[in-house]
């Protein structure tokens, strides 16, 4: 049996521990630092995941048969490098991968280079020439990003120039994102429904996860600000056949392909985040990690061993493995704490929980709870994550929402409207039947993209 030490303590990673629990070959499982409703699932330990020195002292003292690191600092600081060194078997892209989201500069430049459908952009480490430029396209909404990483919180859509040029200055100039900021992307604005997929890649094959949809805005008709995530559906019924083919050739393997040429070969979750524009989808973003809520609606769908699958990126046989995908929907409504994405109270008591943190008819990953006396507590701003699935997109999300309604607290916060926009979509999902015409392996450049 394998011991495994998973990286984290959000939702995301309750989601891959109770995945990584399915398996057979899987003993013991290990999070750091975990959190409350992790704890009941896992042994936790109190490490930062950004701690490199002190994740591999914990390591070393558990000696467990796998890492997964799955947050993006870590990633993005080289934790995946230090622990191979170390001589463990280690789930997650090497720094020099990770990069991929740890620069907007370096992602978009990529893009460019090899022909990555994306949208426009200039970069700017100068207040004043990005100013300049953003009077001369004069073109509004217009898109202003942090270089690095920002919490989520490094992209501006600014409405008008006065936003614009507030948003160029804040970053630049008064660095509100210290460093990750010293340089911006300015983009176009570009409009369509958002699709996120996810993939295992070993840098040979890319397998594509079922499709999702996030619901980033913090309130209801997508207003308010943006989050990290107030809810997921999966599949997304905007990733249609055509547009998925479409991902596929000009998109995923490109991209795979594009960091193999690079000497950055990715291994790993990578994640596209795609817009479907009326010019076919472009990528709005890359992750360089499984995201987060996208992992609680794609993870319970898979049907294969996801040990198996992360033992076979690590020694590149991906081509090797079955991965097979449930025929029916996923859905997970974020309960936050009252004021997120801004500041919000912590150590709220929790009313609903059963003993295990969870409730009836769904299964509820703990994104930000703390377990004290056997009670457990608010203890950040996502705080659980609902989820639920079902043969129609109607049911699961009924589903969640009963189960949300067994659980409260004092100022929680939910968006009533999650599924609505997938409701809406006049097209059936990729999904069920899919595999029938398109079982076929794509080759590009000795890179394959597998179904
Ligand atoms: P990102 O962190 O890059 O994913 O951006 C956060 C959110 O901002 C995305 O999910 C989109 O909703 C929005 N966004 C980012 N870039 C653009 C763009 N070029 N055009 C329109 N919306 C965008
Ligand atoms: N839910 C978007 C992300 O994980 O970045």
């Amino acid at each position: 049996m394998k011991n495994i030490l998973v990286v984290g303590g959000g939702g995301r990673e309750h989601a891959i521990i109770m995945k990584l629990s399915e398996s057979d070959k899987v003993g013991k499982i290990y999070c750091a630092p975990g959190n409350g409703g992790i704890s009941k699932y896992a042994e936790c330990f109190n490490v930062s995941a950004t701690d490199i020195d002190g994740m591999l002292k914990l390591a070393n003292e558990l000696k467990p048969d796998m890492v997964v690191v799955a947050p993006d600092d870590p990633l993005v600081l080289g934790m995946v490098d230090a622990m191979q060194e170390a001589g463990f078997m280690t789930f997650g892209p090497k720094k020099n991968a990770a990069i991929i989201e740890g620069s907007k500069v370096f992602s978009k430049d990529l893009m460019k280079k090899y022909n990555i459908p994306t949208a426009k952009y200039e970069v700017f480490s100068d207040s004043e020439s990005a100013i300049a430029y953003i009077k001369s396209e004069n073109t509004y909404p217009t898109v202003i990003k942090a270089d690095g990483l920002a919490l989520g919180k490094g992209v501006i859509l600014a409405q008008n120039e006065e936003e614009a040029v507030t948003a160029v200055k804040e970053m630049i100039d008064e660095q509100k994102f210290g460093k990750s900021s010293a340089t911006v992307v300015v983009e176009e604005f570009l409009t369509g429904p958002e699709v996120s997929v996810l993939s295992f890649t070993d840098g040979k094959t890319v397998v594509p996860m079922v499709s999702s949809m996030d619901h980033k805005r913090a309130n209801d008709n997508d207003e308010g600000l943006n989050t990290g995530g107030m809810g997921t559906v999966a599949p997304n019924p905007y990733y249609t056949e055509d547009v998925a083919k479409e991902c596929m050739e000009k998109i995923f393997l490109p991209t795979v392909n594009a960091m193999n040429a690079e000497g950055r070969t990715f291994e790993g979750c990578l994640y596209f985040g795609l817009m479907i524009t009326p010019n076919g989808p472009k990528v709005i973003e890359y992750n360089c990690r499984f995201g987060d809520p996208e992992t609680q609606v794609v993870l319970p769908l898979l049907d294969a061993d996801l040990y198996e699958i992360f033992e076979a990126i690590y020694n590149h046989t991906l081509a090797d493995v079955k991965i097979n995908w449930k025929q029916e929907y996923c859905t997970c409504v974020v309960m936050a704490s009252g004021g997120y994405p801004l500041s919000y109270p912590k150590g709220i008591e929790i009313s609903g929980l059963d003993d295990k943190g969870q409730v009836e008819g769904a299964f509820v990953y703990h994104a930000g709870t703390k377990l004290d006396n056997d009670k457990f507590f608010t203890n950040g701003g996502r705080v659980l994550g609902v989820t639920c699935t079902g043969f129609t997109l109607q049911g699961a999300l009924d589903k969640s929402y009963e189960a949300v309604s067994k659980i409260t607290w004092d100022k929680v916060h939910f968006r009533k409207d999650i599924g609505q926009r997938a409701l809406q979509a006049n097209t059936d999902p990729l999904s069920l039947d899919y595999k029938d015409d398109m079982e076929s392996y794509i080759e590009d450049n000795g890179v394959y993209l597998r179904q």
